[in-house]
């Protein structure tokens, strides 16, 4: 992973917004074991960044006043927007907003409090089971770093993301890796195709803690290790959307129907509607269907959508990691 520059000219004095995109993931496999003693699940999984993105500015201290005589009170504020569809009342403005905390833990390691204002773009639906606030913490580090000149190392961005959540590494390097750990060890594999997915969020979200409960529920006896993915990694080798379909595998894809049993019935019709195959993202409740290529997917959303489903997303993948779109110097 590799932060944009900050060149060569000093920000400081200048202080201007940076905006830094992050993508959400889908886990093509996501091997679950027995939880360990720090209550975390071992993981085997495979992460793709896929093309539906937030965008996070992040504004220092001075630019922020200018815009809104509001913010020069000190300290950080949080100002979330986004599509309609999503539930942005459920996403909260302080400390447990984990682009929040990004902020604070990243002031922490230079011995500074970030003072300014971070907006947060959202397309990225809230619990979905697609690392939205993952990847708005990622890229609040990013932009954080970048506006307050910070020159953060890659090692510690890493480190500081693993500390925020399982999936924030993923969410800085993006592309398509192998997370092993509880997600947070995280290194970029071979993957020579371009899949064609189709998104169908669910307005109500999931919560992870409760479908990992749910996963020990119902599998007591789930090994300490959990399930490899080498038959997918071979899969992404061949570039051939049917052999990955073949191989894509969730295990908390049955917690999540158990929970949510119309999940069920809408993998079913869209793997009758055409899709190669169909499954849970993640903890859910987002389903995403593999296609042949992108007039599939659109078929298959165009089917979706006359099937009742009124929201329905196309997009592809690998995707980047964290990275600067725009820097209004
Ligand atoms: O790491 P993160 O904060 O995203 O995890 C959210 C919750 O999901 C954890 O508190 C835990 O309940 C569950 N989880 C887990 N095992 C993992 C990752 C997450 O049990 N490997």
């Amino acid at each position: 992973m590799t932060p944009p520059p900050t060149g060569s000219t000093s920000r400081i004095g200048r202080s201007l917004p940076v905006t830094v995109r992050a993508a959400a993931k889908i886990n093509l496999h996501l091997g679950v074991g027995a939880p360990r003693e720090d209550g975390f699940h071992p993981l085997t999984t495979v992460y793709q960044a896929i093309g539906l993105c937030d965008d996070v500015t992040a504004t220092r201290h001075g630019d922020a006043d200018s815009d809104s005589g509001s913010d020069s009170g000190g300290g950080l504020r949080v100002v979330v927007g986004g599509s309609d569809w999503i539930d942005l009342d459920a996403v909260p403005t302080d400390e447990r907003n984990l682009a929040h905390a990004a902020a604070i833990a990243l002031g922490r390691l230079h011995g500074r409090e970030l003072e300014g204002r971070l907006d947060i773009e959202k397309a990225i639906p809230v619990a979905g089971g697609l690392a939205g606030g993952s990847a708005d913490a990622a890229a609040a580090l990013v932009a954080l770093d970048r506006a307050f000149d910070l020159d953060t190392s890659d090692d510690d961005l890493l480190r500081i993301a693993a500390e925020l959540g399982s999936d924030v590494p993923f969410a800085l390097i993006g592309g398509t890796a192998l997370g092993t750990g509880r997600g947070e060890l995280v290194e970029s594999v071979a993957d020579v195709g371009t899949w064609w997915w189709v998104l169908v969020p669910d307005r109500a979200g999931l919560s992870t803690p409760e479908v990992y409960r749910h996963f020990d529920k119902l599998f007591p006896d789930a090994p300490a290790q959990p399930p490899e993915a080498d038959l997918l990694l071979g899969a992404l080798r061949t570039g051939q959307a049917v052999s990955l379909a073949r191989t894509l595998h969730n295990d908390l894809q049955e917690a999540a129907i158990d929970l949510r049993p119309e999940l069920g019935g809408l993998i079913s019709r869209g793997e009758s509607e055409g899709a190669l195959r169909g499954l849970v993202s993640g903890s859910g409740p987002t389903c995403v269907f593999l296609c042949e290529s992108a007039d599939h997917a659109r078929d298959l959303a165009g089917a979706l959508i006359r099937s009742g489903h009124d929201n329905v997303l196309v997009a592809n993948g690998a995707v980047a990691g964290a990275h600067l779109v725009k820097d209004h110097a």
